[in-house]
C-alpha cells in the first residue's frame, strides 16, 4: 500500500503527520511512503531527510492525493477549514487518517464520505490502556497544557516565583487551573515547576489524588452530583441549574488568582462556560486566563478563539491549536501515536480491508466512514 503524508492546510499548522524517523518503520510494514514536498518544513524535517529515510517526496498536494491508498494527515475534514480543497481529488475507497472533529463538527467527515473515503479519527481513540500509545487527544493535550503555562508567565506583569532578595519578597503568582484532564494535569505540574502556587479544581472528584501528586492543592466544591464520570471515565455535561451554580461557587476561588488555566472539556460537546463576565470583572487588573477550550466554544464567556483579548485590565487569550507552537515534539509524538494506530489495525485485520463490525474496540471505534457511508453510530447521529 501507498501511504501519503501532506503538508497541512490548516492556518498556521506547523505539524506534520510523519517525522522522517518513522518511514523505515512503515517501510517494514510494508507501506510505500510518498510525502508531499515541503510537508515537514514547519516541524524542521526537509525534503531530503525523508528521501534519506526512503520516502518518495512528490513535487504537488495532487500527485499525494491521486497516488495514495492511505493518507495521514493532523488535521482534515471538520477539524480543518481549508479540507474542502482536497475533495476533488479525492479517491473513492482512499483511507484518511487524523483530527476530524467527527462528533463537534461532523459535516466534514460527511463531506469525507460523500467522496466515497474511509475514514479513522483520531479524537475516537478509546481511552483505554492498551491503547494509550495511541491516544493523540493526550499527546496533544500535555503539549497544549504546558505551553498555556508559559503563555501565562509571559503575558502576566508579575513573576511566577517566589523570590526573596535584599529589596523585598515576590510572592509567588496565584494559579488556578480548571480542569484536572491531561491538559490541566500537565499545566498544575508546569506552574508548580515555575515556582506558582498552584489550585486544581475538577468536577470528577477522583481527579483529587492526581491533582495533589503534581504538587497543586485540590479546591473542592460541593455540587452534589450523582454521577460526575462516564464509564469511559470522562465528565458528564451538567444540567444548567448546576452549572450556574457551580459557576458562582468556584467563582468565588476564581478571584482569589491572577492567573487561570481553563481546559474543562466534555467530549463532542460544546465546553462548560465556567467563568462569567462577572467573574473576569473581580479579578485583579493584570490577570491572565488561558482558555484552552476555546475551539469549543470557550470556559470563559469573553473568550474569542485565536485571539486575545482585555477586558477591565484582564487578558483572555482564546488559546488555539497551541500543539502547533511546539511543532517538534508535537509532530513526534503525533507521528508516533498514529504509527501505533496502523500497526494496530494491521494487527487486528483492519487495514488494508476495514470492517466496521470488527470486535476489536480501538478499530471499531475509530472508523466513522467506510468507502462513503457513515458507520459510526455516534457521528451518524451527529450528522443527523
Ligand atoms: P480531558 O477530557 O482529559 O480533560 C478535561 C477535564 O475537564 C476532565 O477532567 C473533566 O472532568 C473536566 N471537566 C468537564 N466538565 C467540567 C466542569 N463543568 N467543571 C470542571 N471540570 C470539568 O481533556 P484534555 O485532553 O485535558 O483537554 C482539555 C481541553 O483542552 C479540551 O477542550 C481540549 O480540546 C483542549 N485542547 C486545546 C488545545 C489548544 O491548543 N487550545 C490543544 C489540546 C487540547
Amino acid at each position: 500500500m501507498k501511504l501519503g503524508v501532506l503538508q497541512e492546510t490548516y492556518p498556521d499548522e506547523r505539524r506534520v503527520a510523519l517525522i522522517p524517523a518513522l518511514v523505515p518503520h512503515y517501510a517494514k510494514l510494508g507501506f510505500e511512503v510518498l510525502v508531499q514536498s515541503g510537508a515537514g518544513i514547519g516541524a524542521f524535517h526537509t525534503d531530503a531527510a525523508y528521501q534519506t529515510a526512503g520516502a518518495t517526496v512528490l513535487p504537488t498536494r495532487t500527485a499525494v492525493l491521486e497516488q495514495a491508498d492511505v493518507i495521514l494527515t493532523v488535521r482534515t475534514a471538520g477539524a480543518n477549514p481549508n479540507f474542502e480543497a482536497d475533495l476533488p481529488h479525492l479517491r473513492a475507497g482512499q483511507i484518511w487518517v487524523g483530527f476530524m472533529e467527527p462528533l463537534f463538527r461532523p459535516q466534514g467527515v460527511a463531506q469525507l464520505a460523500e467522496r466515497g473515503a474511509t475514514a479513522f479519527a483520531m479524537e475516537l481513540i478509546p481511552r483505554i490502556t492498551r491503547a494509550q500509545s495511541m491516544d493523540a487527544l493526550s499527546s496533544m493535550a500535555t503539549v497544549a497544557g504546558y505551553k498555556a503555562v508559559l503563555l501565562a508567565a509571559n503575558l502576566l506583569p508579575s513573576m511566577f516565583p517566589l523570590l526573596m532578595s535584599a529589596a523585598g519578597t515576590v510572592s509567588p503568582a496565584r494559579v488556578f487551573v480548571i480542569g484536572a484532564g491531561v491538559a490541566g494535569l500537565q499545566a498544575m505540574a508546569t506552574a508548580k515547576r515555575l515556582g506558582a502556587a498552584v489550585s486544581g479544581y475538577d468536577v470528577r472528584p477522583a481527579t483529587r489524588e492526581q491533582v495533589e501528586s503534581v504538587g497543586a492543592k485540590f479546591i473542592e466544591i460541593p455540587l452534589e452530583i450523582a454521577e460526575a464520570e462516564t464509564a469511559g471515565g470522562y465528565a458528564r455535561a451538567l444540567e444548567e441549574e448546576t452549572l450556574r451554580r457551580q459557576q458562582d461557587l468556584l467563582g468565588e476561588h476564581l478571584v482569589q488568582h491572577e492567573v487561570i488555566i481553563s481546559t474543562a472539556a466534555v467530549p463532542g460537546k460544546r465546553a462548560p462556560m465556567l467563568i462569567p463576565r462577572r467573574v473576569v470583572e473581580a479579578m485583579p487588573a493584570g490577570s491572565v486566563i488561558i482558555d484552552l477550550a476555546a475551539e469549543w466554544g470557550g470556559n470563559c464567556e469573553l473568550t474569542q478563539p485565536g485571539k486575545t483579548v482585555q477586558h477591565g485590565g484582564v487578558t483572555i487569550v482564546g488559546a488555539v491549536n497551541l500543539p502547533s507552537t511546539v511543532p517538534v515534539d508535537a509532530s513526534m509524538l503525533y507521528s508516533r501515536n498514529l504509527y501505533h494506530l496502523i500497526t494496530h489495525l494491521q494487527k487486528v485485520g483492519a487495514l488494508p480491508e476495514p470492517k466496521p463490525d470488527i470486535e476489536d474496540e480501538i478499530a471499531r471505534e475509530t472508523l466513522v466512514a467506510l468507502n462513503g457511508r457513515i458507520v459510526h453510530p455516534r457521528v451518524a447521529q451527529s450528522v443527523g
